[in-house]
């Protein structure tokens, strides 16, 4: 049974694999309705010269980016995942519910034990009524930041777009390209107590393009063809930065926002934090030539040095001449907050929808970082943080720390010691969180460390308002929820006001990942109908690492469909 299974998961991966590459750009030949997809994700090195560097980096298949996991609504998926890296490796889902398969959600610690060097594990879940621009990502250290790939769930077959089908599809990833190993770079950065250093690079689809060294050919490129329409698959997977994307002369029509559709809107310019992903329809309505498809930096922090050099690609026009330069395109300035409030404003559900009016659980959660007192003896080593301090963050000032085996194993076999259930449903101080910022560290705020979860009953209505703080500097940050999407019902500048805020109880997006704006709050919505240990946390990777995240348990049900079934066999130990 076991050498059945292993030899019919070879072949049809395989065939798969042909099969789907044929549809790259070929939309409107959707794959045909099987139920079940097969995919081999193996975990291995790559050799690779990038801005005159070479180095190796970590990838799946030898692939960078990632392979793309096609699929349809309702599909099956299966990924068997063999790691052949001495790295700890896990895959995350991202965006994808699991619905009653918690086990395969992905994140390191939360859900499951890394898989160690020379393990497998073999993720199975199903897309259940979710269809659209996904993406998965490795969730342990920072090897994120090269293990990414998108994932791309068409409608079923004879369902058609809720607008006019595009000419073809493209996917466009946007990335931070690291030269240092980043594994030991997230180690360091935390040994350092201090502040991240910028990418080397940006990157399309893995490529930096013509701005940066040795990188002229090494560049993206889609060729259109005058008068047709496009729609591109924006993914952000960048690690530690949030990023404008804009193409020269031409408009971008949003349709899809974190794979679910939106209200049409018209836009010179898209901000995404990573996490999420966008669907955006560009007409080829320009005068023959070579457009730049640009990535630059969001950064709306204070006193962060970041990577401020743009990656470039090409929208490059059939009958253009191949040498000719490219018009370039008009990004934002770095901190233009007021761009990044457009399109959230912009961003609207389809369809009416039912949005919980009545909350049972209402949580109100601070984000943002910290600055903890110098422990070291050698401070000017380890203490490089704000008023040599070192940098953490929190939520509701309670900087989580990861336990040894995984909360969900924990929860679910009553294994004590790893976590508590007392994660607060407020902060325990209300101050001014949001002017005059940088607030007086010390006073504000001395994080405390824990895991610390908050346990929601099955059916739960819940609200949470997320409000950003600036003890270190106020920030928009990218607050990602595992297992759920949710509607994002409201948010605005300032500390929230129950007096004055605005919501939007009749078309709010529906998004997993929201950017808490800069100083501000924003608040969400969602009935809490899946059960199992989901994740929350700031999708910029080095507040993670600080410590921004915690965790929700949602409980079984009563019903026949409401219990998270028994692990796999293969859950890796740790
Ligand atoms: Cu895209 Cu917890 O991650």
């Amino acid at each position: 049974m076991a050498n059945f299974a292993t030899f019919c998961f070879l072949c049809l991966s395989l065939s798969m694999s042909y099969y789907l590459q044929a549809f790259h750009a070929m939309a409107h030949e959707w794959p045909a309705g099987g139920s079940t997809r097969f995919y081999d994700f193996k975990v291995q090195t790559l050799r690779v010269t990038k801005l005159c560097n070479t180095k190796e980096i970590v990838t799946i298949n030898k692939k960078f980016p990632g392979p793309v996991v096609y699929a349809q609504e309702d599909d099956r998926i299966i990924v068997k995942v063999t790691n052949e890296t001495p790295y700890n490796a896990t895959i995350h889902w991202h965006g994808v519910r699991q619905k009653l398969s918690c086990w395969f959600d992905g994140p390191s610690y939360i859900t499951q034990c890394p898989i160690q060097a020379g393990q497998t594990f073999t993720y199975e879940f199903t897309l259940v009524k979710q269809k659209g621009t996904f993406f998965w990502h490795a969730h342990v250290s920072w090897l994120r930041a090269t293990v990414y790939g998108a994932i791309v769930v068409y409608p079923k077959t004879g369902v058609p777009y809720p607008f006019k089908h595009p000419y073809e599809e493209h996917i466009v990833i946007l990335g931070e390209y690291w030269l240092k190993d980043v594994v030991q770079l997230e180690q360091q950065v935390l040994a350092s107590g201090g502040a991240a250093p910028p990418a080397d690079a940006f990157t399309i689809n893995g490529h930096p393009g013509p701005n940066y060294n040795c990188s002229r050919n090494d560049v993206y490129k889609i060729d259109v063809v005058p008068g047709k329409t496009y729609m591109l698959r924006l993914i952000n997977a960048a690690l530690n930065m949030e990023n404008f994307f804009a193409i020269a002369y031409h408009k971008l029509t949003v349709v899809e926002a974190d794979a679910e559709y939106t209200k049409s809107f018209t836009t010179d310019r898209v901000m995404l934090g990573p996490g999420q992903t966008m669907n955006v329809l560009v007409t080829a309505d320009q005068p023959i030539g070579k457009y730049s498809m640009a990535m630059g930096p969001y950064m709306s922090a204070k006193n962060v040095s970041f990577q401020n050099i743009s990656a470039i690609a090409y929208f490059q026009y059939v009958g253009a001449a191949p040498n000719s330069l490219s018009l370039p395109a008009n990004l934002p300035s770095f901190n233009d907050n007021l761009a990044v409030k457009t399109v959230m404003d912009g961003l609207r559900s389809l369809n009416p929808i039912n949005v919980p009016k009545e909350i049972d659980a209402s949580l109100f959660v601070t984000v943002g970082l910290n600055v903890n007192k110098c422990q070291s003896k050698t401070p000017q080593k380890n203490c490089q943080g704000t008023n040599n301090g070192t940098f953490a963050a929190s939520t509701n000032n309670i900087t989580f720390m990861k336990p040894t085996i995984s909360i969900l194993e924990a929860y679910y076999k009553k294994i004590d010691g790893q976590f508590t259930e007392d994660f607060p449903g407020a902060p325990l101080k209300f101050y001014d969180f949001v002017n005059g910022a940088p607030n007086n560290a010390p006073n504000n705020t001395q994080a405390r460390n824990g895991t610390r979860t908050k346990v929601l009953e099955f059916g739960s209505r819940v609200q949470i308002i997320f409000q950003d703080t600036g003890t270190v500097t106020t920030e928009n940050h990218p607050i990602h929820l595992h297992g759920y999407s949710f509607y994002v019902v409201g948010y605005g500048t300032g500390n929230f006001n129950p007096q004055t805020a605005n919501f939007n109880l009749i078309d709010p997006p529906y998004m997993n990942t929201i950017g808490v704006p800069v100083g501000g709050w924003a608040v969400i919505r969602f009935v809490a109908d899946n059960p199992g240990v989901w994740f929350m946390h700031c999708h910029l990777d080095i507040h993670q690492s600080w410590g921004l995240g915690a965790v929700l348990i949602v409980e079984n049900g009563k019903g026949p469909l409401e219990t998270l079934p028994h692990p796999p066999a293969d859950l890796p130990r740790c």
